[in-house]
């Protein structure tokens, strides 16, 4: 009887829908990389990052909790001070030179300054019921996924849902694939970032920032697929949504005459087959925790959030002086497009 009854109340527990989708605007676009190039400034390449002001080239955790060192953070959430990175898109145009690809916020959030959007899910995006128990990550927790070597199909399937999609509008979402797309998209190109989500329970980090993580031992995180024995706990699922606005780079005769597509990661990637992300955990508290365990679909009562003027106006400045949106002959860092065949 009285198991019964904790069964029941702890399947009430668990039985709370939260799926957390919000803003992050643009804190800035720098070569550093506190997580793979920790001190170095220059980093190799270029990235886009987002979240709390208390981003540095150095992000070492016994240094530091970013959860009280930062001031502001551009997330909606005032509370998620993490701190959420990708690299940069480019384009290549015929003859060779390459310009930035800008960034624009998802539909229903005009005003945010580029940016992008984050998710932390209890199941799979198209399960609205989101009602798993899922654990949230601690403090001085980060992850990295994906591999910036790799430039064939096979190598980017070893990673789940590193996927491209191209915008008819801005509410495409199918198909996704795994490499560039290779014709111009009308409303531009979203790239869509999950991460795993089974953690080894121990680890905050590992020295490829990816082995204390893992995907389900069997099914999917979608399909409610179990976590191997050794990644036992059942994380939320975090995942990025970026929109590059490639509108300005449609135009048929500025593309190769061989027909290939142009655009370019900014380490060198034109096969899209690198895409990767990057995480540091800095939620305050037990906000994450709070809000993944009560009602929260989208709009989250138990969070505190913030204007659109109030994320864009929270920014760190840049630490590498270099010209990242005139057309140039190489990529920051001097990274050319390669295709594998070098
Ligand atoms: C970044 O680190 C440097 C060197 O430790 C420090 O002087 C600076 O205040 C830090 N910046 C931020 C935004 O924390
Ligand atoms: C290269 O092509 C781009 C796109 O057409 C153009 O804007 C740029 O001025 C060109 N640069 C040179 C050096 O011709
Ligand atoms: C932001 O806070 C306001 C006021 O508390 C609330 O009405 C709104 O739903 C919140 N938005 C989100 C996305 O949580």
């Amino acid at each position: 009887m009285r198991y019964t009854f904790t069964l029941a109340i702890s399947l009430l527990a668990s039985a709370a829908n939260a799926l957390l989708r919000f803003p992050c605007a643009q804190l800035l676009i720098d070569r550093r990389d506190p997580l793979v190039n920790p001190g170095q400034s220059p980093s190799p390449h270029l990235h886009q990052i987002l979240g709390g002001n208390a981003f540095n080239t150095t992000m070492d955790p016994s240094e530091a909790d970013i959860s009280k060192e930062a001031t502001c953070t551009s997330c909606q959430f005032s509370e998620d001070t993490s701190n959420y990175w990708t690299a940069v898109l480019y384009f290549k145009a015929k003859n060779g030179t390459y310009k930035r690809v800008p960034q624009v916020p998802n539909a229903g959030f005009d005003g945010v300054n580029g940016g992008m959007t984050v998710y932390y899910m209890q199941d799979g995006l198209y399960n609205f019921q989101q009602t798993s128990k899922v654990t949230a990550f601690q403090p001085g927790f980060r992850m990295y996924i994906g591999d910036v070597n790799a430039r064939t199909k096979e190598q980017a399937e070893r990673f789940r849902q590193l996927t491209y999609t191209c915008l008819e509008t801005i509410g495409t979402r199918d198909p996704q694939i795994l490499d560039f797309p290779h014709g111009p998209c009308k409303a531009g190109i979203m790239t869509a970032l999950r991460f795993p989500t089974c953690w080894d329970g121990v680890n905050l980090d590992s020295p490829d920032h990816m082995a204390h993580m893992s995907y389900p031992e069997s099914g999917t995180f979608e399909s409610g697929g179990p976590c191997p024995t050794t990644h036992p706990v059942r994380m939320s699922q975090l995942f990025y949504e970026v929109v590059w606005d490639t509108r300005q780079f449609n135009d048929p005769s500025d593309w190769p005459q061989d027909g290939s597509q142009p655009f370019v990661w900014s380490f060198g990637d034109g096969t899209g087959y690198a895409n990767h992300a990057d995480y540091i955990f800095g939620w305050q508290g037990d906000a994450l925790q709070r809000a993944l365990d009560n009602p929260c679909y989208i709009a989250c009562p138990t969070l505190k959030n913030q204007t659109i003027a109030e994320m864009n106006k929270c920014t760190v400045e840049r630490a590498v002086r270099e010209d990242i949106d005139s057309w140039t002959t190489t990529l920051p860092g001097g990274h050319v497009a390669n295709y594998g065949k070098w």
